[in-house]
């Protein structure tokens, strides 16, 4: 049965306030959204970001409502679902599920509080929302989620081993809810994307040199919404990206490991 088309009338957007997130509200203004509610701690990016949006070409300019809460803390999300309800906002048309962090090093001498609020931002955070909203997301036929996982999915990353997991799990819980949104016409992507030049390195306390093989968030933002509006399960922008998925599946666990180990080692992580 062909999908319905997708409805972007009121659409949330975690971690809007940089990167991927902020992209992400740009063009779903763009594409007709009336109403977009933003998420992230830093309310005076929310607030630029709602003045942008107030004077771009978008006509009418939706209306934009920032909420401001630590997500990666266990309370983030309810208080989240609490300001929707608070305020009375409609349904939720398109959740994307974007806010998330790295952190660069051995595993060990992370300090277990940067583990903690990875996991919840990453893995409890976008699962708790969608259990939250899938009612209405799955209530009339064309409403949907986006997770943005990453490429680091698909492999073990020697000193970022507990961001490669979490994103992991975050598309793998995608892939399984896409099965169970289908019947009801709902549409349940994982963005997967390669290095994008955002906030994300500086605060992974990374200074990998990704440029040159980088894909700018405004393109990752266009290649996951035009999938999304095709019903797929998983996207990866950029056809380097692709192809180092596909090798990834040919090649033993035991080189992979080597090799990412020999990328991400030169680091010297602390
Ligand atoms: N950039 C890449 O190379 C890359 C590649 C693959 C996947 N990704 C994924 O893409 C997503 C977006 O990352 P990005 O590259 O756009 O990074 P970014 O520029 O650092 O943006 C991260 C966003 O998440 C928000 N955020 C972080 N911690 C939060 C918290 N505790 N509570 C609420 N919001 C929080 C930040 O807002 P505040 O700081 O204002 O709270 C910001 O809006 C992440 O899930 C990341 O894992 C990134």
């Amino acid at each position: 049965m062909p999908l319905a088309p997708a409805r972007y009338d009121h659409c949330l957007v975690t971690g809007a306030s940089a990167g991927i997130g902020w992209a992400f509200a740009l063009e779903l203004a763009a594409r007709g959204a009336r109403r977009l509610t933003v998420v992230a701690r830093r309310e005076e990016r929310l607030v630029e970001l709602a003045a942008r949006l107030g004077a771009g070409r978008a006509s009418p300019s939706p209306e934009v409502r920032p909420v401001v809460v630590d997500l990666a803390e266990p309370d983030g999300p309810g208080r989240l679902v609490e300001a929707l309800r608070r305020e009375g906002a409609p349904p939720v048309d398109l959740l994307v599920s974007n806010a998330g962090f790295g952190r660069y090093g051995a595993f060990i001498l992370r300090p277990w509080d940067d583990h903690r609020r990875m996991y919840q931002l990453n893995m409890l955070t976008p699962a708790e929302l969608v259990h939250a909203l899938w009612d209405e997301l799955t209530a009339v036929p064309g409403r949907g989620v986006i997770h943005v996982a990453s490429t680091a999915a698909f492999q073990p990353i020697p000193y970022f081993a507990s961001y490669a997991a979490t994103k992991a799990f975050l598309r793998s819980l995608s892939d399984g809810l896409w099965g169970e949104a289908r019947p009801a016409g709902a549409r349940v992507l994982a963005l997967c994307p390669g290095p994008v030049p955002t906030e994300f390195g500086q605060v992974a306390g990374t200074s990998f040199r990704v440029r040159k093989v980088s894909t700018g968030a405004d393109r990752v933002v266009r290649e996951a919404l035009d999938a999304y509006e095709r019903g797929r399960a998983e996207v990866i922008p950029g056809f380097t990206n692709r192809v180092m998925r596909c090798a990834v599946r040919l090649v033993p666990l035991r080189l992979v490991l080597w090799g990412a180990t020999k990328v991400a080692g030169v680091q010297r992580p602390g």
